[in-house]
């Protein structure tokens, strides 16, 4: 049995506790964590926690259970605080995505977990989603020849996107998964937002992005919350264009299985999307306490996320500046 502590008891860390955790038998959350006192009663009736196992401290948390890592559903604006404090007390961590906002604190908080021996993985879920190994996988194996023109289309009428900085909350999972599919890391982003963007913290419901990928392959990508349209599912609608063939991912309305390949005669084929083990954040929490346990690595490592963060870090930059902007590489 591995013994967490759970940082964040809001609206996501509450969902975690309900419909997550539970689905890991060898997984047990003895410390809740949660600055706001209010925060902390409402999970408590929400889910029926023992008041003696909340916390509004990591550290108290920490000894009060000697837990040996931690889940951190928690703020944005508290990642990288929450982080130093978890890996410093020389615990495991799983962070919630956005990992940080800037490369340079991706890095040296990936750096940090590196030199304790820690593991530290993010929370990128959308990459267990079943259709996102079979698509990779068609890339891997050239399915459609040489790629020419990709297109990823992002539409929801959800008040939660539409209210937030939809970049940080949403794009980071698209940019995220362009590495992961195309196995190639952005060279660089230009970004429309809906409406100006000169902070992480400034709002927008939605964005126009060209996002360019090592190796000539550029993403015409758009984010959307607003309008009357039919819903994607969370990971888009992907159309990958190559000279032999099209590949199409995820369908609206809200289809997130449909995998498909149209050949130049234009014959489409429905290619075959094994259910995985476990889905979404299960899969991700199920990675994450094998690494802590010593076999395997996180489905997404920090070190290796900060290279998505780098790419959010350039679309922000671009939508404040109206400028093409390079990704930063190291
Ligand atoms: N992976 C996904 O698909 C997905 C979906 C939704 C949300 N999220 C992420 O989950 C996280 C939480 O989302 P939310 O909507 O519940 O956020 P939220 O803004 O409601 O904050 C969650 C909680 O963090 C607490 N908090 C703030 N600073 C703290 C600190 N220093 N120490 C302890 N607690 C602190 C707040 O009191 C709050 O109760 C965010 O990172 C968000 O991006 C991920």
């Amino acid at each position: 049995m591995t013994d967490l502590i759970q940082i964040g008891l809001g609206p996501w860390g509450t969902d975690w506790a309900a419909k997550i955790i539970p689905q890991l038998a060898d997984a047990r959350v003895t410390g809740w964590v949660d600055a706001s006192p209010e925060a902390r009663a409402a999970f408590a009736a929400a889910t029926g926690a023992d008041p003696d196992t909340m916390f509004a401290t990591v550290r108290e948390a920490l000894e009060a259970t000697g837990a040996v890592a931690a889940i951190a559903p928690v703020a944005i604006g508290a990642h990288a605080a929450v982080a130093r404090q978890v890996l410093e007390a020389g615990a495991h961590l799983l962070l919630e995505k956005p990992f940080a906002l800037d490369a340079a604190t991706a890095r040296e908080l990936a750096g940090l977990a590196e030199e304790r021996g820690l593991v530290f993985g993010i929370d990128q879920n959308y990459r267990i989603f079943p259709g996102a190994p079979v698509v990779r996988d068609l890339l891997e194996r050239q399915a459609v020849g040489t790629v020419r023109r990709v297109s990823l289309e992002w539409h929801r009428d959800h008040r939660g996107v539409r209210d937030s900085n939809s970049l940080v909350e949403l794009a980071i999972h698209h940019f995220d998964l362009m590495r992961y599919l195309f196995g190639r890391e952005g060279a660089a982003i230009t970004c429309v937002p809906v409406s100006p963007v000169r902070s992480a913290q400034d709002r927008t419901p939605g964005a126009s992005l060209i996002v360019e990928l090592d190796g000539g392959i550029t993403v015409d990508y758009v984010l959307s919350s607003q309008g009357i349209d039919a819903q994607t599912p969370w990971p888009g609608v992907w159309r990958i264009s190559g000279d032999e063939g099209l590949i199409r991912w995820g369908a609206a309305p809200d289809d997130h299985r449909a995998v498909s390949i149209t050949d130049a005669a234009g014959n489409v084929s429905a290619v075959e999307v094994p259910e995985l083990p476990l889905f979404e954040r299960a899969g991700v929490l199920r990675a994450f306490i094998d690494a802590v346990e010593g076999s395997g690595a996180p489905t997404s490592p920090a070190a290796d996320n900060a290279h998505s963060v780098a790419m959010l870090e350039a679309a922000l930059t671009s939508a404040r500046t109206g400028e093409r902007t390079r990704v930063e590489r190291w």
